[in-house]
């Protein structure tokens, strides 16, 4: 299997009133394709292929809700510290910067710096703003406690719940705010239950946003995206 040499296209993605350059996979069907080609499905380098899969490069959905959902904040974020899980192309980090936070975007697929690295150039910010650290919610280690602690479109795997809510979970102080952003995918119930009972006090917002996944003739442009606010209160 061979990475990193990926079609790459560049676009205006606009949040509120905060506007971020952002370059992704030219297209992440076609990207999976090629890498998977000639990798025997039942082989063991299959579980691997899946971890490394690309889908960090395309800017999904509920990115886009919980983007909107910090820059609705606005300079109200200047100073506050924000740690993101699973970041992709780490638009909602890129937002928050841009307000003046202070952000750790962090993720697993080791293609992600090089992508945060040039989208951090395409919007003149630096890794002052945005720093990156190579983090797997899977392991219990922590990176401290934050004021916001984000996610977007990370629950779409049966061990993701747990994880992921311990992970979010063990970031936060008192007074934290967890921001989750999801397509209404089965897992996530079971990780807000999971959230909960760790003494946090969730808020419900539905945001409609464009997908870019839907452009074939016909399809809706739009999608309905959960996005929850989660307060530690205990
Ligand atoms: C569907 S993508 C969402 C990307 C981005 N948050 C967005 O909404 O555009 C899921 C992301 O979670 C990352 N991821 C999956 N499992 C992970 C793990 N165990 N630890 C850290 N990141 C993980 C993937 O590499 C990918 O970037």
């Amino acid at each position: 299997m061979t990475r990193g040499n990926y079609d790459l296209k560049r676009h205006t993605e606009l949040l509120g009133k905060v506007a971020i350059e952002i370059e992704t996979l030219a297209d992440l069907d076609a990207t999976i394709n090629k890498l998977c080609e000639g990798v025997d499905p039942k082989a063991a380098e299959a579980v691997f292929v899946e971890d490394l899969c690309p889908y960090f490069g395309v800017v999904w959905p509920a990115a886009r809700a919980v983007s909107e959902h910090l820059a609705r904040m606005g300079t109200w974020l200047a100073g506050k510290t924000v740690l993101e899980l699973g970041c992709g192309l780490a638009l909602p980090s890129l937002v928050a910067a841009k307000l003046g936070a202070k952000v750790i975007a962090t993720d697993f697929h080791p293609d992600v710096p090089k992508f945060l690295s040039r989208n951090l150039n395409h919007n003149l910010l630096t890794a002052a703003n945005v720093e990156y650290r190579a983090y797997d919610w899977r392991k219990e280690s922590t990176l401290g406690t934050f004021d916001f602690v984000v996610g977007s479109d990370i629950l779409y795997e049966a061990s993701h719940p747990k994880d992921v809510a311990r992970s979010l979970a063990a970031h936060c102080a008192r007074g934290s705010h967890i921001i989750l952003g999801d397509p209404g995918r089965v897992y996530l119930q079971r990780c807000l239950d999971a959230i909960c009972a760790l003494g946090f006090q969730s808020d419900i917002f539905i945001k409609e946003v464009s997908d870019s996944h839907s452009d074939r003739a016909g399809d809706r442009k739009t999608k309905e995206v959960f996005v929850i606010s989660l307060q530690k209160k205990t």
